[in-house]
């Protein structure tokens, strides 16, 4: 067997919604891969597919070389799941939920207290672990639902969003922990709208646009297909934007990203620098900033798909 997860040409439709338009994907034994997609691209669905929860139009995909359609059973024993919205129960406690899920795996009444103390050791929930779940913070139930989906020891885990809503601190502190976990060997698909969680923490990164990979590659890899280097220009005032864009284009080809920034394939290098400024002189926009930098991977996305991650997902909540 090659790879823990393969995917090959996975087609859903709902009505006239192709959430899922034929998607092609393979995790490495012991790698991680990031699906990264806007809002709507197709990554809860995937996440359903290969967690047996959605039976797909048509399309393979195995896990562990266990077919998701033949032997549903078999696979839900191995794997873990995080869904995107935590699915633990309110009403009971966060230790009493983690025994909850080591009885529906049948596991040892002794083996479930350890896994849960260790679990709650780990997660940083001993102290609230006999208070019901309902008094938790949006963290504390994000790191129970991790604690949750480890219970089994999968080999292979499936985390859908895992920071999203989180503070900067708390979602580092996630990374820490999914980074021990695949230390100590555990195959991870994880699906993300955050440009920098990918890149930190995927090994690989499949990029997915209404409900097909547009691209594949490591980090450094996708950046490459922007090109070695990008210009990128902040107008002073923000009302200024559609001006400076006008003025742009007499040297290159802006898009708009994120937080109104400009952004430009540097083709001709450092040089860009210099005509972006004159031109922006010459139209008389003011700017706070004018920096050549190696291409993020929200510039990745803007090349590849016309619109930046966060600007697709805003349309599709519009
Ligand atoms: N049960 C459903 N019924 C109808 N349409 C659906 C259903 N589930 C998903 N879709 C549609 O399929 C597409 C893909 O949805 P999916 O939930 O996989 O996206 P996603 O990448 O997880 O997005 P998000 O970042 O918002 O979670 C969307 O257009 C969505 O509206
Ligand atoms: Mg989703």
């Amino acid at each position: 067997m090659e790879h823990a997860v393969e995917v090959e040409d996975l087609v859903k439709t709902y009505g006239s919604t192709r959430a899922l338009d034929g998607v092609t994907l393979q995790v490495p034994e012991g790698r991680v891969l990031g699906l990264l997609g806007p809002n709507g691209a197709g990554k809860t669905t995937t996440v359903r597919v290969l967690t047996t929860l959605l039976r797909p139009d048509s399309g393979r995909a195995t896990v562990l070389g266990i077919d998701v359609l033949k032997d549903p059973d078999r696979l839900r024993r191995v794997i873990g799941v995080a869904g995107q919205y935590a699915a633990v129960d309110e009403l009971l406690t966060g230790r009493e939920n983690l025994v909850l899920v080591g009885r529906l795996y049948h596991l040892p009444r002794a083996e479930i207290t350890r896994r849960a103390d260790e679990l709650l050791e780990r997660f940083e929930l001993t102290e609230a672990a006999s208070r019901v779940v309902g008094g938790y913070s949006g963290g504390m139930r994000r790191r129970l639902d991790l604690a949750a989906s480890l219970v089994n020891r999968p080999r292979v885990l499936f985390l859908d969003e895992p920071t999203t809503g989180l503070d900067p601190r708390s979602r580092l502190r996630l990374w820490e922990v999914i980074e021990d976990l695949v230390r100590d060997g555990t195959t991870l698909l994880l699906t993300t709208q955050y440009l920098e969680e990918a890149d930190r923490l995927a090994d690989r990164i499949a990029v997915i646009d209404t409900g097909k990979v547009i691209a594949e590659g490591t980090s450094d890899e996708l950046k490459d297909k922007v090109g070695g280097s990008v210009v990128v220009v902040r107008p002073a005032d923000p009302a200024d934007g559609e001006r400076a864009m006008v003025a742009l284009q007499a040297v290159g080809d802006p898009v708009r990203g994120t937080g109104g920034d400009l952004t430009m394939q540097a083709t001709t290098g450092v040089a860009l620098v210099t005509e972006a400024a004159r031109v922006l002189e010459e139209a008389g926009v003011a700017i706070s900033e004018l920096a050549l930098r190696r291409p993020t991977l929200d510039d990745v996305f803007l090349t590849l798909t016309g619109h930046g991650a966060e600007q697709a997902a805003a349309e599709e909540t519009a």
